[in-house]
């Protein structure tokens, strides 16, 4: 059964476009609760880390490069269905393909810098939220 719980993140190119703010208010307007949320920066060797599932991409080196160049917004959503209902309201990962009205449609800059992550899986969203939050056991 799908859960209600999904982790997201607010990468460096939009949070530094000055557009968090309008993309969690979109967030919200659809339906999502912010239960957790944190304003912070990862470090090059945290992003390995977070990012090790796709070491071995030839994107890797410059994803961490780039996740680690600025602030981020990450957090835990609340809704029925989550995951697979952010993921629609995020859109595809290539900003290029990605549906009119979505996140990244509006948003993301490039294939790399696409303004967001949702977690794809339930389990995924549990692993991806203890990373950023100590206390996920909680939710
Ligand atoms: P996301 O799906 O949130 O997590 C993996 C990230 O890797 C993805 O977003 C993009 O930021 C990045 N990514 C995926 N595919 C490519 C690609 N072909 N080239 C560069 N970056 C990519």
């Amino acid at each position: 059964m799908a859960g209600n719980i999904t982790f997201t993140m607010i990468k460096p190119d939009a949070v530094g476009a000055g557009n968090s703010g309008a993309i969690i208010k979109m967030i919200e307007d659809s339906g999502f609760k912010i239960i957790a949320m944190k304003y912070t920066r990862l470090s090059r060797k945290r992003a390995e880390q977070f990012y090790m599932v796709h070491k071995e991409r030839p994107f890797y080196n410059d994803l961490c490069d780039y996740m680690s160049s600025g602030n981020i917004i990450p957090m835990i959503l609340e809704n029925n269905n989550a995951v697979e209902d952010f993921r629609k309201l995020i859109g595809a990962t290539n900003p290029q393909d990605a549906a009119e009205g979505t996140i990244r449609n509006l948003f993301a800059e490039s294939i790399e810098a696409n303004a967001i992550h949702g977690s794809d899986s339930d389990e995924n969203a549990g692993i991806e939220g203890s990373f950023f939050f100590s206390d996920m056991e909680r939710f």
